[in-house]
């Protein structure tokens, strides 16, 4: 659906259900260019806000109790505002998260109505559920608390709402690329410090293109909160905060009280972290040769190593192989979802032809292709 039909459809659902109309808000997915599984451990990330987001339409309604409705899911879930009202539907769960964390700050929160939905393709890897967290976050700092919440902070709520009250143990890097977003920029994060850089994107001769294997991803009670026990445990073994903190040398020395799978593990996260800052010098430098090939370097990497691709990924990856495509590899947190692609203007066509047919063979259905817009992250939606 594109972001008009979204948006009079939610106002047209607010009507029916609650009268007044109320404020609007969006937030965006995430795409990142390199830097996977890196912000759990204190490294650098490349992501970037796109042009598909989660909306919602916000009114204070006076009552004792939230009145949400999820127009994908043609859901309703009503709530109060304390710890023991917890709603059981999972979507509901990410909107009360992001109100208990506020409060939890100090900050304010009064019951309010809201319809909402997304054009972020659910499962596909994009951070819908970071983009619904950043959604709320930012219309409840702009509606009760005079938007004096830095936006680190917003990002920080909607990363507690998944620890807290969605079962996954994710890093800041998907709610920091949905409250930061701009559009026509990368931004690189250092993950320890969160300084961050923004970085003008519009690869000349190249674009970027998602394709989703449809392979749906579902991270929460899922080995990704295993990915990051190794890697708690390979860095309190090695005396450092985290893996950002390590050296190879230090990891290979202590090789022989690590379990293989741990070593490797680690092993990924410390290459990892020299790539993404080798990709930041050779953007710079316009260089993107040398960005595909680090591409497909984290892709092996997360593949053979860090295990979280699957065969339908790994199948993408070859095909893009072997057409030349600049770069390619799994993107986000893995076991599913998309791979992103860096390719050249002249073979995009061919490119998007060939992978949709060559998977339809193997798999019986063609992968889903989206074109990457770089664009605003959480926002007032008054487009
Ligand atoms: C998911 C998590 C992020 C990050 C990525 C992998 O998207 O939510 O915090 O760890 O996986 O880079």
């Amino acid at each position: 659906m594109t972001t008009k039909d979204m948006k009079e459809k939610i106002q047209q659902i607010f009507k029916e259900k609650f009268g007044e109309p109320g404020t609007l808000y969006a937030s965006a997915g995430r795409i990142n260019l390199i830097g996977e599984h890196t912000d759990y451990n204190g490294g650098f990330v490349f992501p970037g806000a796109i042009d598909k987001v989660m909306m919602a339409e916000i009114r204070p309604n006076g009552l004792d109790k939230v009145r949400a409705y999820s127009v994908d899911l043609e859901d309703y879930a009503e709530f109060g505002l304390n710890e023991e009202d917890a709603p059981t539907q999972s979507w509901a769960r990410y909107i009360f998260g992001v109100c208990r964390e506020i409060l939890k700050r100090g900050g304010q929160v009064k019951p309010f109505d809201t319809v909402f939905a997304g054009n972020v393709p659910l499962g596909a890897g994009l951070s819908s559920s970071a983009a619904l967290e950043s959604c709320f976050a930012f219309a409840l700092n702009d509606l009760f608390n005079g938007n004096s919440i830095d936006k680190f902070e917003l990002a920080k709520i909607g990363q507690s709402t998944e620890h807290n009250y969605c079962g996954v143990n994710c890093g800041i890097m998907d709610q920091f690329a949905s409250v930061f977003g701009k559009k026509g920029h990368l931004m690189r994060l250092d993950c320890r410090s969160l300084e961050h850089e923004y970085y003008p994107f519009d690869p000349e001769g190249y674009k970027l293109v998602l394709v989703d294997s449809r392979v749906k991803h579902e991270l929460a009670d899922s080995p990704y909160n295993r990915r990051r026990e190794s890697c708690e445990r390979v860095a309190k073994r090695l005396g450092v905060e985290t893996l950002r903190d390590a050296t190879m040398e230090a990891l290979n020395a202590a090789k022989s009280d690590i379990s293989a799978e741990d070593y490797f593990r680690a092993k990924f996260v410390l290459e990892e972290k020299d790539r993404v800052l080798a990709v930041c010098d050779a953007l710079v430098a316009g260089d993107y040769e040398t960005v595909g090939q680090k591409m497909y370097e984290t892709h092996r990497g997360l593949s053979k190593d860090y295990e979280v691709s699957c065969e339908e990924l790994d199948f993408l990856n070859d095909v893009a192989k072997d057409l030349g495509v600049t770069g390619s590899r799994i993107m986000g947190g893995g076991f599913g979802g998309c791979t992103i692609n860096l390719v050249k203007d002249e073979l995009h066509d061919k490119f998007v032809e060939e992978v949709k047919a060559r998977f339809n063979e193997k798999y019986g259905h063609e992968p889903n292709i989206y074109d990457v817009v770089i664009s605003d992250g959480a926002r007032r939606y008054e487009e």
